[in-house]
């Protein structure tokens, strides 16, 4: 499995507003928002098919690359904190469909359930699928999710039990993090991490 954690300034800026507990509501989903542009920047970076051509500008014509329209890329948002890292790494990737995932962890026996399922009965083939969630802590979430789908995933922070368990079950898997944190308590949040990031974003 690979863990990448992009060593640009910006992603230590907007991970650092997040840890911030002084940082107000609004701000924090928006900073998320900013986090999950860079990393899916970042997550997209060897993985998107292009075409070429010729096009006439103004003053002549150049040459040309886009992202090829014909190629499907799917994001999968898990609800409720990825849908504020979702929000601008969905409309940077051209032709994009957004496919929502409501997965909720027991604040006792930290056991994922899965209350909302968007996906499709399969992709369409070839199709590119980032898994969008900000906290991987123990990791019992992520692995419902890739159960579902096996992918891509970007996140805020990551902590060291999800990533043993993701690189045990998908281990051609790659993820993408804002920054790796050291522990999780026994209560399941990451140390130092965000606090509870659907809360911080959506009150
Ligand atoms: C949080 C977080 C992750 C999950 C991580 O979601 O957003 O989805 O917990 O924990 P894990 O790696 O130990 O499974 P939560 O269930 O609090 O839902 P929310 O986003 O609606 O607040």
């Amino acid at each position: 499995m690979l863990v990448f954690v992009p060593p640009h300034p910006l992603i230590k800026h907007w991970v650092s507003v997040l840890r911030n507990e002084q940082t107000p509501c609004p701000i924090f989903k928006n900073a998320m928002a900013e986090l999950g542009r860079l990393l899916m920047y970042e997550a997209s970076r060897d993985w998107l098919p292009t075409i070429t051509g010729e096009i006439q500008s103004p003053m002549g014509v150049a040459s040309v690359e886009f992202v090829d329209p014909r190629e499907p890329i799917a994001i999968v948002p898990i609800l409720r904190a990825g849908l504020a890292l979702a929000e601008h790494a969905s409309s940077i990737l051209p032709a994009t469909k957004t496919y929502h995932l409501g997965i909720s962890r027991d604040e006792e026996t930290l056991q994922p359930t899965v209350y909302l399922n968007k996906l499709p009965e399969k992709f369409p083939e070839g199709s590119r699928v980032f898994i969008v969630d900000p906290m991987l802590a123990t990791g019992g979430t992520v692995v419902a999710a890739l159960e579902l789908i096996k992918d891509r995933g970007i996140s805020a922070v990551a902590a060291p039990p999800a990533l043993k368990k993701l690189s045990e079950k998908f281990p051609g898997l790659h993820v993408y993090a804002g920054i790796l944190d050291p522990t999780v308590n026994e209560k399941g949040f990451i140390i130092p991490g965000l606090g509870d990031a659907g809360d911080r974003s959506f009150g």
